[in-house]
Protein backbone atom coordinates (compact mmCIF):
# COMPACT_ATOMS: atom_id res chain seq x y z
CA UNK A 1 0.00 0.00 0.00
CA UNK A 2 1.26 3.47 -0.63
CA UNK A 3 2.13 5.81 2.72
CA UNK A 4 0.79 9.05 2.74
CA UNK A 5 2.90 11.55 2.93
CA UNK A 6 3.48 13.70 6.08
CA UNK A 7 1.06 16.48 7.40
CA UNK A 8 0.86 19.36 6.16
CA UNK A 9 1.18 22.31 8.35
CA UNK A 10 -1.39 24.08 9.95
CA UNK A 11 -0.85 27.91 10.11
CA UNK A 12 -3.50 27.36 13.31
CA UNK A 13 -1.78 24.77 15.04
CA UNK A 14 1.68 24.39 14.67
CA UNK A 15 3.11 21.95 16.48
CA UNK A 16 2.35 19.48 14.39
CA UNK A 17 2.04 16.16 16.79
CA UNK A 18 -0.80 17.08 18.63
CA UNK A 19 -2.49 17.82 15.56
CA UNK A 20 -5.42 15.65 15.01
CA UNK A 21 -5.69 12.98 11.69
CA UNK A 22 -8.12 16.08 10.07
CA UNK A 23 -5.97 19.10 11.26
CA UNK A 24 -4.61 20.02 8.23
CA UNK A 25 -7.44 21.62 6.42
CA UNK A 26 -11.25 20.65 5.19
CA UNK A 27 -10.60 21.26 1.46
CA UNK A 28 -10.56 17.72 -0.69
CA UNK A 29 -7.52 16.12 -1.64
CA UNK A 30 -6.77 12.98 -2.61
CA UNK A 31 -7.71 9.81 -0.74
CA UNK A 32 -3.87 8.88 -0.99
CA UNK A 33 -2.73 12.06 0.05
CA UNK A 34 -5.27 12.34 3.45
CA UNK A 35 -2.90 11.86 6.43
CA UNK A 36 -5.21 9.33 7.92
CA UNK A 37 -6.24 7.28 5.19
CA UNK A 38 -4.24 3.96 6.25
CA UNK A 39 -6.46 3.85 9.14
CA UNK A 40 -9.91 4.32 6.54
CA UNK A 41 -11.56 1.06 4.65
CA UNK A 42 -8.71 0.13 2.55
CA UNK A 43 -10.38 -2.34 0.64
CA UNK A 44 -11.15 0.88 -2.32
CA UNK A 45 -9.95 -0.29 -5.24
CA UNK A 46 -6.27 1.50 -6.10
CA UNK A 47 -7.40 3.30 -9.26
CA UNK A 48 -9.82 5.75 -6.82
CA UNK A 49 -6.56 6.28 -4.16
CA UNK A 50 -4.95 9.17 -6.43
CA UNK A 51 -7.97 10.29 -8.28
CA UNK A 52 -8.54 14.26 -7.75
CA UNK A 53 -11.70 15.70 -6.67
CA UNK A 54 -12.51 17.13 -10.11
CA UNK A 55 -12.09 13.79 -11.79
CA UNK A 56 -14.46 11.96 -8.42
CA UNK A 57 -16.71 14.83 -8.76
CA UNK A 58 -17.42 14.10 -13.04
CA UNK A 59 -17.78 10.38 -11.85
CA UNK A 60 -19.94 10.70 -9.22
CA UNK A 61 -22.40 13.04 -11.50
CA UNK A 62 -22.38 10.51 -14.14
CA UNK A 63 -23.07 7.59 -11.99
CA UNK A 64 -26.10 9.23 -10.10
CA UNK A 65 -27.43 10.57 -13.83
CA UNK A 66 -27.56 6.54 -14.78
CA UNK A 67 -28.28 5.21 -11.67
CA UNK A 68 -31.07 7.80 -11.59
CA UNK A 69 -34.64 7.46 -9.27
CA UNK A 70 -32.62 3.91 -8.07
CA UNK A 71 -30.34 5.51 -5.11
CA UNK A 72 -31.01 8.67 -2.95
CA UNK A 73 -28.44 9.88 -1.16
CA UNK A 74 -28.66 11.50 2.26
CA UNK A 75 -26.08 13.78 4.00
CA UNK A 76 -25.67 14.66 7.57
CA UNK A 77 -24.93 18.36 7.95
CA UNK A 78 -20.86 17.42 8.59
CA UNK A 79 -20.06 16.24 5.85
CA UNK A 80 -17.35 17.57 3.68
CA UNK A 81 -18.41 20.25 0.54
CA UNK A 82 -17.73 18.08 -1.90
CA UNK A 83 -20.17 15.44 -0.40
CA UNK A 84 -23.05 17.55 0.55
CA UNK A 85 -23.45 18.80 -3.26
CA UNK A 86 -24.39 15.53 -3.79
CA UNK A 87 -27.23 14.83 -1.21
CA UNK A 88 -30.65 14.74 -2.10
CA UNK A 89 -31.51 15.18 1.25
CA UNK A 90 -29.19 16.79 4.34
CA UNK A 91 -30.07 17.17 7.92
CA UNK A 92 -29.63 16.38 11.20
CA UNK A 93 -30.19 12.81 12.55
CA UNK A 94 -33.67 13.06 13.58
CA UNK A 95 -34.41 14.33 10.00
CA UNK A 96 -32.24 12.12 8.15
CA UNK A 97 -33.56 9.22 10.09
CA UNK A 98 -37.62 10.31 9.47
CA UNK A 99 -36.20 10.52 5.79
CA UNK A 100 -35.49 7.08 5.52
CA UNK A 101 -38.92 6.02 7.23
CA UNK A 102 -40.94 7.68 4.90
CA UNK A 103 -39.31 7.81 1.32
CA UNK A 104 -39.34 4.31 0.32
CA UNK A 105 -39.06 4.43 -3.05
CA UNK A 106 -35.59 4.26 -4.15
CA UNK A 107 -33.83 0.42 -3.73
CA UNK A 108 -30.78 2.19 -2.65
CA UNK A 109 -30.12 4.34 0.15
CA UNK A 110 -26.31 6.10 0.21
CA UNK A 111 -25.78 7.41 3.67
CA UNK A 112 -23.22 10.02 3.56
CA UNK A 113 -22.90 10.11 7.69
CA UNK A 114 -21.92 7.58 10.05
CA UNK A 115 -22.41 4.51 10.65
CA UNK A 116 -25.17 4.42 13.51
CA UNK A 117 -26.81 6.81 10.93
CA UNK A 118 -26.86 4.40 8.44
CA UNK A 119 -27.83 1.66 10.82
CA UNK A 120 -30.95 3.82 12.04
CA UNK A 121 -31.65 3.90 8.25
CA UNK A 122 -31.72 0.34 7.58
CA UNK A 123 -34.04 -0.03 10.63
CA UNK A 124 -36.78 2.60 9.31
CA UNK A 125 -36.16 1.68 5.38
CA UNK A 126 -38.20 -0.73 4.13
CA UNK A 127 -37.51 -4.61 3.41
CA UNK A 128 -36.43 -3.82 -0.61
CA UNK A 129 -34.19 -1.19 0.11
CA UNK A 130 -30.69 -1.46 0.78
CA UNK A 131 -28.58 0.70 2.93
CA UNK A 132 -24.91 1.75 1.78
CA UNK A 133 -22.13 3.82 4.30
CA UNK A 134 -19.35 4.97 1.62
CA UNK A 135 -16.63 4.37 4.01
CA UNK A 136 -17.15 0.89 6.25
CA UNK A 137 -14.85 3.12 9.29
CA UNK A 138 -17.23 6.12 9.34
CA UNK A 139 -18.10 5.43 13.39
CA UNK A 140 -18.50 7.42 16.18
CA UNK A 141 -16.11 7.68 18.89
CA UNK A 142 -19.21 8.54 21.16
CA UNK A 143 -20.71 6.14 20.28
CA UNK A 144 -18.28 3.78 21.12
CA UNK A 145 -18.30 4.47 24.28
CA UNK A 146 -21.49 2.56 25.33
CA UNK A 147 -21.23 -1.26 23.99
CA UNK A 148 -23.73 -3.52 24.83
CA UNK A 149 -22.22 -5.76 27.22
CA UNK A 150 -20.96 -3.00 29.77
CA UNK A 151 -24.61 -1.62 29.31
CA UNK A 152 -26.26 -4.71 30.09
CA UNK A 153 -23.90 -5.20 33.08
CA UNK A 154 -25.13 -1.73 34.40
CA UNK A 155 -28.16 -2.41 34.10
CA UNK A 156 -28.04 -5.97 36.07
CA UNK A 157 -26.27 -3.44 38.80
CA UNK A 158 -28.90 -1.34 38.82
CA UNK A 159 -31.59 -3.89 38.88
CA UNK A 160 -29.49 -5.24 42.53
CA UNK A 161 -29.84 -2.33 43.62
CA UNK A 162 -33.22 -0.61 43.38
CA UNK A 163 -34.47 -4.06 43.28
CA UNK A 164 -35.81 -4.67 39.57
CA UNK A 165 -35.51 -2.28 37.13
CA UNK A 166 -38.97 -1.55 36.81
CA UNK A 167 -38.56 2.15 37.08
CA UNK A 168 -35.75 2.72 35.20
CA UNK A 169 -36.49 3.90 31.83
CA UNK A 170 -33.24 3.39 29.31
CA UNK A 171 -32.95 6.11 26.62
CA UNK A 172 -30.37 6.04 23.93
CA UNK A 173 -28.93 8.93 22.10
CA UNK A 174 -28.63 8.29 18.62
CA UNK A 175 -25.15 7.68 18.57
CA UNK A 176 -25.30 4.18 19.95
CA UNK A 177 -25.01 1.29 18.17
CA UNK A 178 -28.55 -0.89 16.71
CA UNK A 179 -27.20 -3.39 19.68
CA UNK A 180 -28.32 -0.53 22.02
CA UNK A 181 -31.68 0.37 20.16
CA UNK A 182 -32.83 -2.96 20.70
CA UNK A 183 -32.08 -3.13 24.45
CA UNK A 184 -33.98 0.01 24.90
CA UNK A 185 -37.10 -1.03 22.72
CA UNK A 186 -36.89 -4.90 24.80
CA UNK A 187 -36.74 -3.15 27.95
CA UNK A 188 -39.70 -0.25 27.56
CA UNK A 189 -37.07 2.55 26.75
CA UNK A 190 -36.49 4.96 23.76
CA UNK A 191 -34.43 6.85 21.19
CA UNK A 192 -33.50 10.45 21.61
CA UNK A 193 -31.70 12.85 19.01
CA UNK A 194 -30.07 16.24 20.00
CA UNK A 195 -33.58 17.42 18.50
CA UNK A 196 -36.06 16.04 21.02
CA UNK A 197 -34.22 15.10 24.29
CA UNK A 198 -36.29 17.06 26.06
CA UNK A 199 -39.42 15.94 24.50
CA UNK A 200 -38.11 12.02 24.89
CA UNK A 201 -36.92 12.90 28.62
CA UNK A 202 -40.88 14.26 29.59
CA UNK A 203 -41.98 10.71 27.87
CA UNK A 204 -39.30 8.78 29.85
CA UNK A 205 -40.60 10.18 33.34
CA UNK A 206 -44.29 9.53 32.48
CA UNK A 207 -42.93 6.12 32.46
CA UNK A 208 -41.05 5.79 35.58
CA UNK A 209 -39.00 7.31 38.04
CA UNK A 210 -35.41 7.47 36.24
CA UNK A 211 -34.10 7.90 33.39
CA UNK A 212 -30.92 5.70 31.97
CA UNK A 213 -29.29 7.87 29.73
CA UNK A 214 -26.01 7.01 27.18
CA UNK A 215 -23.75 7.43 25.63
CA UNK A 216 -23.33 11.59 25.73
CA UNK A 217 -23.51 12.32 29.69
CA UNK A 218 -23.82 16.04 28.12
CA UNK A 219 -27.13 15.91 25.81
CA UNK A 220 -27.96 13.90 29.16
CA UNK A 221 -26.96 16.62 31.78
CA UNK A 222 -28.21 19.50 29.56
CA UNK A 223 -31.74 18.07 28.81
CA UNK A 224 -31.74 17.48 32.34
CA UNK A 225 -31.14 20.84 33.49
CA UNK A 226 -33.72 22.33 30.83
CA UNK A 227 -36.44 20.01 32.53
CA UNK A 228 -35.42 22.03 35.94
CA UNK A 229 -33.51 18.59 37.00
CA UNK A 230 -30.26 19.84 39.58
CA UNK A 231 -27.15 18.61 39.34
CA UNK A 232 -27.72 16.81 42.51
CA UNK A 233 -30.77 14.16 40.86
CA UNK A 234 -28.35 13.27 37.93
CA UNK A 235 -25.46 10.86 38.44
CA UNK A 236 -22.14 9.91 36.28
CA UNK A 237 -21.73 6.12 35.90
CA UNK A 238 -18.64 5.56 34.46
CA UNK A 239 -18.63 2.94 32.41
CA UNK A 240 -14.06 2.26 32.69
CA UNK A 241 -14.99 1.48 36.36
CA UNK A 242 -14.60 -2.61 36.58
CA UNK A 243 -18.12 -4.01 36.54
CA UNK A 244 -19.70 -4.51 40.30
CA UNK A 245 -18.47 -0.87 41.64
CA UNK A 246 -21.71 1.15 40.39
CA UNK A 247 -19.91 2.68 37.90
CA UNK A 248 -18.21 4.57 40.45
CA UNK A 249 -21.03 6.22 42.16
CA UNK A 250 -22.34 5.98 45.60
CA UNK A 251 -25.25 3.98 46.14
CA UNK A 252 -26.98 6.69 48.24
CA UNK A 253 -26.22 9.15 45.58
CA UNK A 254 -27.99 6.83 42.66
CA UNK A 255 -30.92 6.42 45.62
CA UNK A 256 -31.86 9.83 44.63
CA UNK A 257 -30.72 10.14 41.28
CA UNK A 258 -33.84 10.75 38.58
CA UNK A 259 -30.82 11.18 35.27
CA UNK A 260 -28.24 8.13 35.64
CA UNK A 261 -25.73 9.62 32.92
CA UNK A 262 -23.79 7.77 30.86
CA UNK A 263 -19.65 8.34 31.16
CA UNK A 264 -19.64 9.31 26.76
CA UNK A 265 -18.55 12.65 25.03
CA UNK A 266 -17.95 13.94 22.06
CA UNK A 267 -14.24 14.72 21.64
CA UNK A 268 -15.17 17.58 18.48
CA UNK A 269 -17.67 19.07 20.94
CA UNK A 270 -15.58 18.60 24.27
CA UNK A 271 -13.31 21.22 22.36
CA UNK A 272 -15.63 24.25 23.16
CA UNK A 273 -14.68 26.10 26.25
CA UNK A 274 -16.03 28.93 28.34
CA UNK A 275 -12.80 31.31 27.86
CA UNK A 276 -13.65 30.64 24.13
CA UNK A 277 -17.09 32.11 24.34
CA UNK A 278 -15.62 35.27 26.43
CA UNK A 279 -13.22 35.73 24.01
CA UNK A 280 -15.80 36.00 21.25
CA UNK A 281 -17.88 38.32 23.56
CA UNK A 282 -14.99 40.51 23.94
CA UNK A 283 -13.89 40.60 20.71
CA UNK A 284 -17.64 41.16 19.20
CA UNK A 285 -20.16 43.10 21.00
CA UNK A 286 -23.35 41.84 20.38
CA UNK A 287 -21.82 38.54 19.00
CA UNK A 288 -25.14 35.86 19.87
CA UNK A 289 -23.63 32.31 20.42
CA UNK A 290 -25.28 29.10 19.65
CA UNK A 291 -23.87 25.59 20.21
CA UNK A 292 -24.32 22.17 20.00
CA UNK A 293 -26.23 20.01 23.54
CA UNK A 294 -23.06 17.94 23.47
CA UNK A 295 -20.98 20.62 24.96
CA UNK A 296 -20.73 20.85 28.01
CA UNK A 297 -23.06 22.57 30.84
CA UNK A 298 -21.25 25.64 31.17
CA UNK A 299 -20.60 25.92 27.68
CA UNK A 300 -24.51 25.39 26.65
CA UNK A 301 -25.54 27.84 29.74
CA UNK A 302 -23.15 30.56 28.79
CA UNK A 303 -24.37 30.79 25.40
CA UNK A 304 -27.77 32.24 23.60
CA UNK A 305 -29.23 29.08 22.24
CA UNK A 306 -28.31 25.66 21.60
CA UNK A 307 -29.71 22.66 19.61
CA UNK A 308 -29.28 20.38 17.01
CA UNK A 309 -27.34 21.10 13.82
CA UNK A 310 -31.05 21.74 12.01
CA UNK A 311 -31.58 24.22 14.98
CA UNK A 312 -28.27 25.85 14.91
CA UNK A 313 -28.05 26.29 10.99
CA UNK A 314 -32.12 27.93 11.19
CA UNK A 315 -30.62 29.88 13.76
CA UNK A 316 -28.40 31.48 11.56
CA UNK A 317 -30.29 31.62 8.37
CA UNK A 318 -32.98 33.74 10.90
CA UNK A 319 -30.70 35.87 12.67
CA UNK A 320 -30.73 39.51 10.73
CA UNK A 321 -28.41 41.04 8.60
CA UNK A 322 -25.22 42.02 9.64
CA UNK A 323 -25.53 39.54 12.86
CA UNK A 324 -21.60 38.00 13.89
CA UNK A 325 -22.59 34.77 15.45
CA UNK A 326 -20.25 32.57 17.13
CA UNK A 327 -20.93 28.33 16.30
CA UNK A 328 -19.77 26.10 18.62
CA UNK A 329 -20.17 22.57 17.01
CA UNK A 330 -18.47 21.21 14.00
CA UNK A 331 -16.12 23.02 11.59
CA UNK A 332 -17.48 21.62 8.00
CA UNK A 333 -21.13 23.10 9.06
CA UNK A 334 -19.95 26.02 10.45
CA UNK A 335 -17.87 27.32 7.28
CA UNK A 336 -20.95 25.90 5.34
CA UNK A 337 -23.07 28.48 6.99
CA UNK A 338 -20.64 31.05 6.61
CA UNK A 339 -20.78 30.71 3.50
CA UNK A 340 -24.91 30.35 2.96
CA UNK A 341 -25.11 33.60 5.35
CA UNK A 342 -22.98 36.46 3.26
CA UNK A 343 -24.81 38.95 4.89
CA UNK A 344 -23.77 37.86 8.03
CA UNK A 345 -20.25 37.08 10.23
CA UNK A 346 -20.38 33.27 11.18
CA UNK A 347 -17.53 31.78 12.64
CA UNK A 348 -16.45 29.07 14.91
CA UNK A 349 -15.79 29.14 18.51
CA UNK A 350 -12.73 26.85 18.39
CA UNK A 351 -10.34 28.66 16.60
CA UNK A 352 -8.35 25.01 15.34
CA UNK A 353 -9.69 23.53 12.26
CA UNK A 354 -10.58 20.18 12.91
CA UNK A 355 -13.38 18.64 11.75
CA UNK A 356 -15.00 15.33 13.32
CA UNK A 357 -12.74 13.18 11.83
CA UNK A 358 -14.54 9.86 11.50
CA UNK A 359 -17.83 11.63 9.26
CA UNK A 360 -14.70 13.23 7.05
CA UNK A 361 -13.81 9.73 6.24
CA UNK A 362 -16.77 10.08 3.50
CA UNK A 363 -14.68 11.37 1.02
CA UNK A 364 -15.59 11.65 -2.48
CA UNK A 365 -13.24 8.42 -3.72
CA UNK A 366 -15.99 6.00 -1.59
CA UNK A 367 -18.73 8.22 -2.67
CA UNK A 368 -17.58 7.20 -6.27
CA UNK A 369 -16.70 3.85 -5.63
CA UNK A 370 -20.33 3.14 -3.90
CA UNK A 371 -22.19 4.59 -7.03
CA UNK A 372 -19.98 3.16 -9.66
CA UNK A 373 -20.36 -0.41 -8.38
CA UNK A 374 -23.91 -0.11 -8.05
CA UNK A 375 -24.15 0.93 -11.72
CA UNK A 376 -22.07 -2.43 -12.27
CA UNK A 377 -25.12 -4.06 -10.33
CA UNK A 378 -23.04 -5.02 -6.92
CA UNK A 379 -23.71 -3.64 -3.60
CA UNK A 380 -20.66 -2.56 -1.88
CA UNK A 381 -20.46 -1.57 2.14
CA UNK A 382 -24.18 -2.61 2.64
CA UNK A 383 -25.29 -2.17 6.53
CA UNK A 384 -27.44 -4.33 7.48
CA UNK A 385 -28.55 -4.65 11.04
CA UNK A 386 -28.86 -8.26 12.33
CA UNK A 387 -32.69 -9.38 12.15
CA UNK A 388 -32.17 -9.78 16.21
CA UNK A 389 -31.76 -6.49 16.91
CA UNK A 390 -34.24 -4.61 14.10
CA UNK A 391 -37.08 -5.48 16.03
CA UNK A 392 -36.31 -3.96 18.96
CA UNK A 393 -34.72 -1.03 17.56
CA UNK A 394 -37.60 -0.17 15.42
CA UNK A 395 -39.35 -0.67 18.27
CA UNK A 396 -37.51 2.18 20.25
CA UNK A 397 -36.91 4.54 17.00
CA UNK A 398 -40.66 4.57 16.65
CA UNK A 399 -41.54 5.54 19.85
CA UNK A 400 -39.14 8.61 19.49
CA UNK A 401 -41.24 9.29 15.95
CA UNK A 402 -44.43 9.12 17.14
CA UNK A 403 -43.48 11.73 19.88
CA UNK A 404 -45.06 14.86 19.16
P1 LIG B 1 -27.48 16.15 15.12
O1 LIG B 1 -28.54 15.16 15.39
O2 LIG B 1 -27.70 17.45 15.81
O3 LIG B 1 -27.26 16.31 13.66
O4 LIG B 1 -26.13 15.64 15.78
C1 LIG B 1 -25.48 14.50 15.39
C2 LIG B 1 -24.11 14.50 15.90
O5 LIG B 1 -23.44 13.51 15.80
C3 LIG B 1 -23.60 15.68 16.51
O6 LIG B 1 -22.29 15.47 16.89
FE1 LIG C 1 -19.80 11.38 16.92
FE2 LIG C 1 -18.93 13.75 17.82
FE3 LIG C 1 -18.56 13.09 15.27
FE4 LIG C 1 -21.02 13.66 16.18
S1 LIG C 1 -19.25 15.06 16.03
S2 LIG C 1 -20.46 11.94 14.85
S3 LIG C 1 -20.89 12.78 18.27
S4 LIG C 1 -17.67 12.05 17.08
Amino acid sequence: MTTAPALKPNPYFPIAQLQCETDAGIETIPLVEERAFSSWQPTIPAHYQAMAVEELTRRIHAARATLGERVVILGHHYQREDIIRFADDRGDSFALAQYAASHQDAPYIVFCGVHFMAEAADILAGPHQQVILPNLEAGCSMADMANERDVRSAWRELGELFGGTNDIIPVTYMNSAAALKAFCGANGGVVCTSSNAGKVLEWAFTQGKRVFFFPDQHLGRNTGHALGIPDAEMVLWNWRVPAGNLGGAQPAALEGARVILWQGHCSVHQRFSLTQIAEARAQHPGVQIVVHPECRAEVVDAADANGSTAFIAKYVANASAGAVIGVGTEINLVSRLAKENPDKTVFCLDPVVCPCSTMYRVHPAYLAWVLESLVEGHVVNRIEVPAEHKRDAKIALERMLALK
